[in-house]
């Protein structure tokens, strides 16, 4: 038996969304209660399977991480690093290289969606990608994972790499991942356009809550926000076919750590011309402290980047020994 450990990454590609916050950050900062020792990293050897400017990767990953800190990830009691400076990511990755096979990574949606058209001139890390997320994951035997629907797949494959390791190998070393689904309460979608997900990289910058947006802007884009001419409904059954009010309740209800079924309760009936202000008042109650902390931290980067190391001592006191394993049990 395993003892449960979380692991999750997210990449320091620039911007965190409210989409972010509610989806993972907040998550993250709410089950530190749970007792269960949490692995959160920063990937940036994920993040440059894409072109990424030197400079702005670096700020990005500083940035990242106070977003970490900033939405209630205590570094003293989670695990708060940088994939590059823990070098036994890099390490188990080309261990997994050998066991996935080329057919299963041809198979995953992610590669054929980024790398379009032009799949000879994607990046051979890209490629590989989901084998290093493999090793993000199984280099600490976690048990659990947090994941957003589109990365399904790829925690999937990181359970077919263990079980096929421990298959060929004759051993039980690895342990067969579990996800942890964030539900449809936490999947926030765009402000402008209820069917497609809140994203840093959608063009309009209407469409999402940044974190480091002030009070104006984010009241103005949640009054922009695209709605319809209806009241809410009291009941949740009557938001089925309303995509943008759906949302707009459920980021309500994942702000005041309430339901859907108690947000209607109180609103239900009132025009959006109400609803619109008592949302923009909560976001901004919330989001205001998070975006004047990273900004604070943002203003001492050798503070975080202390942070990040004493992180990286952590991490790596438990990867040293799962890697050192895994070359026995290969020969190495
Ligand atoms: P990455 O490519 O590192 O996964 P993302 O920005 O897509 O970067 O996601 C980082 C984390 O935030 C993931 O856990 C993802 O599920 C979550 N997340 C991103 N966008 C949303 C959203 N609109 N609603 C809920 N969660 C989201
Ligand atoms: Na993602």
């Amino acid at each position: 038996a395993f003892t449960p450990r979380v692991f999750s990454g997210i990449q320091p590609s620039g911007g965190l969304t409210l989409g972010n916050y509610l989806g993972a950050l907040k998550r993250f900062a709410d089950s530190q209660n749970s007792g269960v020792q949490s692995i959160y990293c920063m990937v940036d050897m994920h993040a440059m399977t894409v072109w990424q400017d030197p400079a702005k990767l670096a700020r990005a990953t500083r940035e990242l991480c106070a977003g970490f800190i900033a939405s209630g990830v205590d570094p003293d009691r989670s695990i708060l690093f940088n994939q590059s400076q823990v070098a036994e990511h890099a390490q188990l990755a080309w261990i997994f290289n050998c066991v996935a096979r080329m057919g299963w990574m041809k198979r995953m949606t992610q590669w054929k969606d980024k790398a379009g058209k032009n799949q000879e001139n994607a990046s051979l890390g890209l490629f590989a990608y989901p084998a290093l997320m493999a090793a993000d994951i199984l280099v600490y035997h976690a048990t659990h994972v947090p994941v957003g629907e589109d990365q399904k797949q790829h925690l999937e494959l990181t359970r077919d790499i263990a079980t096929k390791f421990n298959n060929d190998f004759g051993v039980e070393f690895f342990p067969i991942t579990e996800p942890v689904i964030e539900g449809a309460a936490t999947r926030v979608m765009s402000l402008r356009d209820g069917t497609k997900k809140m994203s840093k990289s959608d063009p309009s910058d209407m469409s999402r809550i940044n974190l480091t947006d002030d009070a104006d802007a984010i009241a103005t884009k949640i009054r922009k926000a695209r709605t319809d001419p209806e009241p809410l409904p009291s009941e949740a059954d009557g938001l089925a076919e309303r995509a943008e009010a759906r949302n707009l309740v459920n980021i309500y209800a994942a702000l005041e750590n309430s339901s859907v079924e108690a947000v209607l309760a109180e609103m239900g009936g009132k025009p959006f011309s109400e609803f619109k202000p008592r949302l923009a008042e909560l976001a901004v109650a919330q989001l205001a402290p998070i975006s004047g902390e990273m900004a604070r931290l943002m203003q001492d980067p050798a503070e975080i980047d202390a942070i990040l190391r004493h992180g990286a001592e952590q991490a790596r006191a438990i990867a040293q020994p799962i890697l050192a394993r895994t070359y026995d049990i290969v020969g190495m």
